[in-house]
């Protein structure tokens, strides 16, 4: 019996410092996002503390405007999934209020295209105010010839 006591505690201290371990590993993949923004759009910068608060390392760059609308365009992303941000992750685009679920799988499933965009800018999406007030929307994926299809949908709250 106190040999099973003993073992058991062994085995528990083992979990612990395997548990103790991950930390910094996890601290070290923290995704590194930059984001180009409208320094006058507050939106922005809400959905960049949600992606801080959920561990992405998070850079931001001001740009308005043409310039705007050029880098968007000049990174493939077609007229009508333009939002306001535009973020760059691991060689992907994502444009507008995606929320960190969806840029999560698309770098754990890595598929061949541009990146993700939530059009305009849909009530309730991350940075949008409330999610229980959140209305139906898509995060959809650009794919390389610029067409597009559904990720993930998002029904009204
Ligand atoms: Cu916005
Ligand atoms: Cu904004």
């Amino acid at each position: 019996m106190e040999y099973r006591i003993s073992r058991r505690e062994l085995m528990l201290g083992a979990i612990a410092a395997s548990v103790t371990m991950r930390v910094p590993a996890m601290a070290e993949t923290r995704p590194a996002i930059h984001v180009m923004k409208d320094p006058n759009c507050g939106c922005c910068s809400a959905w960049i503390e949600i992606l801080e608060n959920d561990g992405f390392d998070v850079t931001t760059e001001e740009s308005s405007g043409t310039r705007l609308r050029r880098y968007k365009i000049d990174n493939g992303i077609p007229q009508n999934m333009v939002s306001c941000h535009t973020g760059r992750i691991d060689g992907y685009i994502i444009e507008g209020h995606v929320p960190v679920a969806d840029i999560r799988r698309l770098l754990d499933e890595r598929p061949d295209a541009v990146g993700l965009a939530v059009p305009d800018m849909p009530f309730g999406s991350p940075g949008m105010g409330p999610e229980s007030e959140r209305e139906a929307y898509d995060v959809f994926l650009i794919r390389r010839d610029g067409s597009t299809e559904v990720f993930t949908s998002y029904a009204a709250a």
